[in-house]
Formats: structure tokens, C-alpha cells, sequence
């Protein structure tokens, strides 16, 4: 189906649907419920040098239209990963794309400097942009120096697709996006969860064990449609767009609105097999419209 068929970087996607790191463990855990093999490739879950215990619990809450999470990367660490989780997802017949992590600038080279070692991965997100760490994580994402400076250290140990992930907590997104295409991002993922809180009126203290923390779903998907909208006119690099698609007609927004390729995340906790609809879905809008290929849709928005 080469209909379908999209390309970030070198990595080369059967089909722009992937799902999003956090919400689809390391993919084993879906095999159950799905055809690895159908959907483009699967982020997995936060890496970081070393092992993190995540944040105390409750780090979970739901709202209307949404979730708030506070996990905190809670992740067994870089070497945990090559040794025990790599050797058993390495041969899907998918991308896999690793997620990578720090508090620090060495963290994140250290933590490539390891994924280099691996042939069976293609691409890596850095995470510049999560809420939900005391130090580090989204401290990068909302400042475009720190940002900029991040991607460089990372882009002179890795030469494969190098993708990195925005933060939708910033006052203006196209000025992180244009500092990290500067300093030789493949591509740019948007969004990671936007910054939030809720309240138990009864005990008056916070749902969260953190206080706040990060949101997600279906109420995020206007915030994450219009900043891939901005950020696909400022910059020339393919984006991945992401941020509450339940469907595959959200899907096609994005795509419409200035996605190469497409990241499902919440709704996998909702219907696990959510991906490989998504990827029909499309199939099908395309023959039902006589649209040759995906790529003539990316930012085909009429204004
Ligand atoms: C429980 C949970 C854990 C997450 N963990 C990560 C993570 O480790 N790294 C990361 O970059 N994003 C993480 N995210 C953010 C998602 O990858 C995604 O950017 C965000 O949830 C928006 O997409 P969605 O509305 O489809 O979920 C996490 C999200 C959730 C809900």
C-alpha cells in the first residue's frame, strides 16, 4: 500500500500512524490485540540513563474528555533496556523508536551514545518537553537556547532520524521549533501534555500526588491542532503530529493541518486496537476522495 507510505528523515514509514510514548508500554504489551506489523512504528516508553521510581501515587486522574498524569518516567534505565527489552523487540516488523530522557545535557548524549549501539533502531524523540520531572524534562522544551543546545550535543552522536518532542507549555511553539531545526532536527513531535491540576473538594487537597500535572485526550486536540498548524508554516522540517486522535478523522486533520505522520496516545488505554483502525480509516478516505497518496494530504489545509 504505497498509498500510505511516508518518510521522516531516513526513517520510512508503511503508513503514518505510530502511537505515542507512555501510552503503549513497549509494544509487546499490545501484541495481544494487534498486528505489530500494521501500523508505521511505536515510541515506546521513556528512557533515561538511569532507573526512575516515577512520582508517589495518585499519578492519575480523569477528567471530562481527558487525563491527567503525573508517572514521572518511571522507567528501568538505558542499560535495563538494552539488555532485557531490546533483545525482545528488535524484530518487529515495525520501527521502533526509543524516548529518550534526562535531567541533563550529558544524560541525554549518554543515554544515545548507548542507543547507537543498537542497529535495530532507526530513530529517536528526545523528550525535551515533559511536565511532570522536578528538574530537567520540559526545563529544556519552554526556553529555545536550552532546546537548540540539547539537539546539538544529541545530533553529533546520532546520525540516524533525530526527532525531537515539543512542548505545548510555551508561549510561542514555532520559536523552540525553528531553534531546534537550526541545530539539525529531522523532525519535530508535538504535542506532550499540556501542563494542568484538579481538585478533591472533599479532602481540599490536590488529585495529584505532584500537584499538577500533565493532560491529555481528546480535550487537548484543538491546542494541539492549531500549534502543529503554526509550526507547520515556520518550519521546512516533517512534523508528527499528536495530542487527543481517537479516530481517523482526527488523523486527517492533523494531517491536513501540517503532519507527515501521526502519533496516537490516550485512546490506546481506551481501545487497544485503535491504531490499526486509524490506519484503515485512512486507507479508505483516500480511495473514497481518488487522493493518490498520504503525502498530497500534509498540510493541504484550505484557508
Ligand atoms: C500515561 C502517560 C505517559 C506518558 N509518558 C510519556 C513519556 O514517557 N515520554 C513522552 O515523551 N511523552 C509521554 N506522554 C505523552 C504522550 O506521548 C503524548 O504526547 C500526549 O499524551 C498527547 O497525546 P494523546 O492526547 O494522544 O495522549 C505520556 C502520556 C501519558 C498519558
Amino acid at each position: 500500500m504505497d498509498k500510505l507510505r511516508v518518510n521522516i528523515g531516513k526513517l520510512d514509514l508503511k503508513n503514518p500512524v505510530m502511537t505515542a510514548s507512555g501510552t503503549f508500554g513497549y509494544g509487546k504489551e499490545y501484541s495481544d490485540f494487534i498486528d505489530l506489523s500494521r501500523i508505521g512504528g511505536i515510541f515506546v516508553k521513556g528512557t533515561t540513563i538511569r532507573e526512575r521510581q516515577g512520582n508517589d501515587y495518585p499519578r492519575m486522574a480523569e477528567t471530562p474528555s481527558g487525563m491527567l498524569n503525573a508517572v514521572g518516567l518511571q522507567n528501568k534505565g538505558i542499560d535495563y533496556f538494552v539488555s532485557n527489552i531490546y533483545p525482545d523487540i528488535k524484530d518487529f516488523d515495525t520501527n521502533v523508536i526509543v524516548n529518550v530522557s534526562g535531567s541533563t545535557i550529558e544524560d541525554y548524549v549518554e543515554c544515545t551514545e548507548k542507543l547507537i549501539e543498537l542497529d535495530k533502531i532507526p530513530a529517536i524523540e528526545l523528550n525535551i518537553s515533559c511536565p511532570n520531572v522536578k528538574e530537567g524534562g520540559m526545563a529544556f522544551g519552554v526556553c529555545a537556547e536550552s532546546a537548540a543546545e540539547v539537539t546539538k550535543a544529541v545530533r553529533k552522536v546520532w546520525d540516524r532520524t533525530l526527532i525531537v518532542k515539543l512542548s505545548p507549555n510555551v508561549t510561542d511553539v514555532t520559536e523552540i521549533a525553528k531553534a531546534v531545526e537550526g541545530e539539525g532536527a529531522d523532525s519535530l513531535s508535538l504535542i506532550n501534555t499540556l501542563l494542568g491540576m484538579a481538585i478533591n473538594i472533599n479532602s481540599q487537597r490536590p488529585v495529584l500526588s505532584t500537584v499538577t500535572g500533565g493532560l491529555s485526550g481528546p480535550c487537548v486536540k484543538p491546542v494541539a491542532l492549531r500549534m502543529v498548524w503554526q509550526t507547520y508554516n515556520a518550519v521546512k522540517i516533517p512534523l508528527i503530529g499528536m495530542g487527543g486522535i481517537s479516530c481517523w478523522q482526527d488523523a486527517i486533520e492533523f494531517i491536513l493541518a501540517g503532519s507527515s505522520a501521526i502519533q496516537i496516545g490516550t485512546h490506546n488505554f481506551i481501545d487497544p486496537t485503535i491504531s490499526v483502525k486509524v490506519v484503515d480509516g485512512i486507507a479508505e478516505y483516500l480511495d473514497k476522495n481518488n487522493i493518490s497518496s498520504v503525502r498530497e494530504l500534509v498540510g493541504a489545509l484550505k484557508i
